[in-house]
């Protein structure tokens, strides 16, 4: 199995014109007839190349466009790659995280060894540079990113590692850059690493597979501990949900937690957060099987629980100073003749009692033991995140993930980390209404709403709601978005890693760091 791309990052200041490179990175938004003092300094020397070419029209500057230029002899540059940065009202710092993205992308396509990055410079001073150096670290890894573990044929021979330098001609921006650089390593490396986890096939990666990962990273890690109970455990402790779902297969479910306690006297001051997510390492739906178009994308079905385990790497990387459970309910849903069947009535982890009405709407069946197992911890913020329902992708399309919960603050902090990560949200309801269709004539609850389909989403999130006491809480569906169908200008096809930098983000807030 080969290893994916190593990013390699640094900062330093330089003269664009001057700085030798194999490539230069330079960014330039749409419809602007003039160039800003940074590009145009490198195209005097270029005799006006980039001015022709974007009077040709054959450069207008669209987010995340590309075009390459070949050095004179008179900058230090071989090339210099032109990155499109939209339109500059709407520029903000994703701005810089896509474009970097676009960059590094492209750099990889071209088997680049050295990257310059200055895309960032032709907003002047409006950004905080802190935060373009994190965003283009974040980029950085985001775009370079592909997955070919198990590809043996080397026809393409991509590089083994691409190695990146922001520059900026400005002393004290530059030592700001590299500053950014710190968070941006992290957060952008755990993104990978949830890639990759998630891109692996069921047949690697099953319950005690992902078991067996969450416990390899947890020694990897400080201050965090990894504890598995395995089907007999979880059947003594009555985690009635897991075990239905995770029946059927030979590959017998598992709980993972993962827990992150900051040893820092800040941590105690702090409200303790669990951070739940779905690990269904591949969902053919069970007795209530799936059609088999697009079957194989249900191996993404544990992106949840590996958005967890991603991010409980990254808070304890940047020692943040926090106590944090990462709880992933491992199962794989499959139809056998130990399969648990439509009209079954399941008790689970908290007591409540589950008629299953369709074995598909198996998430649901696996969260409400986690979040009965934060609640049992006393965790005074529970944050699920889930490929939960098909209904949030029909409701808001392949941009954002939807986002339900019981508390507006939570909510409101949650759309800030979404704001400032570039992985975007959208506030949805699941409240009273919705739980009422949740109600069973013969059980506690039934796992899928009353209205042929209608706001499955909802319906879902109403179901979660009804585990987690009083505690603030707050979803994320993330089905509409852990999947690029195929690459683009800013991603390569495969798991997204959505979820990583969000809730990297706001657990960073939460404790008071930049
Ligand atoms: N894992 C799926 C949801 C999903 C669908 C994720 C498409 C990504 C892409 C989930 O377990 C599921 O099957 N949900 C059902 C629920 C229904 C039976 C109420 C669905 O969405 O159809
Ligand atoms: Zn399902
Ligand atoms: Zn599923």
């Amino acid at each position: 199995m080969k290893d994916i791309i190593q990013v390699e990052l640094s900062a330093r200041r330089a003269d664009l014109a001057a700085c030798r490179t194999n490539m230069l990175v330079l960014g330039l938004f749409a419809g602007r007839k003039t160039l800003d003092a940074a590009a145009s300094g490198v195209d005097r020397r270029l005799d006006g190349a980039i001015k022709r070419l974007m009077e040709l029209g054959d450069f207008e500057g669209k987010c995340g466009s590309t075009a390459v230029l070949y050095g004179n002899g008179r900058i230090g540059a071989e090339r210099v790659l032109l990155v499109g940065l939209g339109d500059q009202k709407q520029a903000t710092l994703d701005t810089v995280r896509r474009s970097a993205a676009a960059a590094a992308r492209k750099a990889v396509d071209m088997k680049v060894k050295k990257v310059s990055f200055a895309g960032h410079c032709a907003f002047g001073k409006r950004l905080d540079a802190i935060d373009v150096g994190r965003a283009a670290a974040e980029g950085i890894y985001f775009g370079s990113y592909r997955y070919d573990e198990f590809v043996t044929r080397n026809e393409n021979h991509r590089p083994d590692r691409l190695r990146v330098e922001l520059v900026d001609p400005d002393s004290a921006v530059a030592r700001s850059l590299n500053r950014g650089l710190v968070a941006g390593r992290v957060l952008g490396a755990a993104q990978s690493y949830a890639r990759t986890l998630a891109n692996r096939p069921g047949n690697v990666i099953n319950p005690p597979a992902l078991a067996t990962e969450a416990k390899k990273l947890a020694r990897t890690l400080r201050n965090v501990t990894c504890t598995v109970l395995d089907e007999r455990q979880m059947a003594a402790k009555g985690m009635g949900g897991v075990l239905a779902v995770g029946g059927g297969s030979n590959s017998k479910p598992r709980f993972i937690v993962m827990r992150y306690r900051s040893r820092a006297a800040a941590a105690r001051r702090k409200p303790t957060v669990a951070l739940v997510g779905k690990a269904i390492t591949f969902d053919s739906g069970g007795i209530n099987i799936k059609p088999s178009r697009g079957l194989d994308e249900m191996k993404l079905d544990k992106s949840g629980g590996i958005a967890v385990l991603a991010t409980v790497k990254a808070a304890a990387e940047m020692e943040l100073p926090l106590d944090i459970y990462g709880i992933v309910p491992a199962a794989e849903n499959l139809p056998s003749g130990t399969s648990y069947r439509p009209g079954d009535i399941v008790t689970t982890f908290s007591g409540k009692t589950v008629e299953v009405q369709n074995t598909d709407a198996e998430g649901r069946m696996i969260l409400c033991d986690g979040l009965s197992y934060a609640v049992r911890q006393n965790c005074e913020i529970i944050i699920d995140i889930a490929t939960l329902t098909g209904a949030c992708r029909v409701a808001l399309g392949r941009y954002m993930a939807a986002l339900m919960g019981n508390d507006d603050g939570l909510i409101k902090q949650l759309q800030q980390a979404a704001g400032a990560s570039g992985e975007k949200v959208w506030h949805m309801p699941s409240g009273e209404e919705y739980a009422e269709e949740m109600k069973s004539k013969l059980a506690d609850l039934k796992n899928i709403g009353s209205k042929a389909g209608y706001g499955g989403a909802c319906t879902a999130a109403a179901f979660l709601g009804q585990f987690v006491d009083d505690k603030k809480w707050a979803h994320l569906d993330i089905a509409s978005v852990e999947i690029q169908d195929k690459g683009d200008e800013f991603a390569a096809e495969g798991a997204t890693g959505f979820g990583v930098r969000l809730l990297s983000t706001y657990l960073m807030n939460v404790a008071g760091r930049k």
